[in-house]
């Protein structure tokens, strides 16, 4: 079974987003895993919108902080959230046998967030560390 897992590489050492990136990959894994013996409306309907939800509220945190503490990176980043809140909302609200399976959501998630808090999220870590959050 594949699973997503928050490796030493991808903490970015602020513990309110680390904890918040965990429990995204948590529900992503969820959803797979359910997907795999309930079916994939089922897991869609059962994650889809919790998934969604987390996502906006992980966002929105993340954007505060950076608008909080004059990130001066806050716009790319909030491009790379909007992309892929608006892949999900699609690929989650309407689930496909063939084209559009849980499993290509779970890699194209798994590329997203690694790529994403590697290229992205470590900066911010170590600019908020600067600012005196850990
Ligand atoms: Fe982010």
């Amino acid at each position: 079974m594949m699973t997503i897992s928050l490796s030493n590489e991808l903490v970015i050492n602020v513990k309110v987003i680390d904890e918040q990136h965990q429990h995204l990959i948590d529900l992503v894994n969820e959803f797979y895993q359910s997907s795999t013996s309930d079916g994939i409306g089922n897991a869609c309907y059962e994650f889809g919108d919790d998934i969604l939800n987390y996502m906006k509220a992980h966002f929105a945190c993340e954007e505060d902080l950076m608008r909080k503490h004059r990130y001066d990176q806050l716009v790319h980043h909030e491009e790379e959230h909007d992309k892929l809140l608006y892949t999900s909302i699609l690929m989650l609200a309407f689930p496909d046998e063939e084209e559009n399976t849980p499993a290509q959501f779970f890699m194209l998630f798994k590329d997203w967030i690694e790529n994403h808090i590697k290229t992205a999220g470590k900066p911010l870590g170590a600019y908020l560390n600067e600012m005196g959050m850990a």
